[in-house]
């Protein structure tokens, strides 16, 4: 059983997540930007990691997700969404990815975290306002991440 890990990452709590699951399966791992030419053929399962930023997930991993539909349908195949919004799952799957994605693929919600450190003033200014957060946040759920 071969594994791809495919992800997209800001401040890299998406990648921490990837590096996890790559850690417990045997296989690749890859930015998304190193996936252009990727053959898919060698790989059992495919995990797919995107953080959520205002109700978006990373637009590379939308295209590269819908472009290779039909094989990751084949396959298992796991998109992760790494975000702080615990209950907004349903929603940011329908307002990004299409019907037969939504309903051939397991999302997932291995939750978040805020790194203040690494955030510029616009992100401090919308996360103090908005989450009400002024220090770094450790929300990744480590039991569902080990589980996939
Ligand atoms: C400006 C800003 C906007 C965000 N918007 C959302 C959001 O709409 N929904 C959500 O679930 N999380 C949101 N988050 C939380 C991030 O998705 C979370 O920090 C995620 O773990 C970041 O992953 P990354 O480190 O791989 O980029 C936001 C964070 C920031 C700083």
């Amino acid at each position: 059983m071969k594994s791809l890990i495919v992800y997209a990452s800001k401040h890299g709590t998406t990648k921490q997540c990837a590096q996890m699951i790559h850690n417990n399966h045997e296989g690749d791992m890859f930015h998304i930007k190193e996936c252009a030419n990727l053959s898919l053929g060698q790989y059992d399962s495919i995990y797919i990691g995107t953080p959520v930023y205002a109700g978006r997930v990373n637009k590379h991993i939308k295209q590269w997700i819908e472009q290779h539909l039909d094989t990751l349908k084949t396959k298992k195949t796991v998109v992760f969404l790494s975000g702080m919004n615990h209950e907004g799952l349903d929603e940011v799957k329908e307002h990004n990815f299409s019907d037969a994605a939504t309903k051939s693929l397991r999302f997932e919600h291995v939750g978040g975290a805020f790194k203040i450190d690494d955030m510029n003033m616009f992100e401090k200014f919308i996360v103090k306002v908005v989450a009400k957060v002024k220090t770094s946040v450790d929300e990744i759920n480590y039991d569902k991440v080990n589980q996939l």
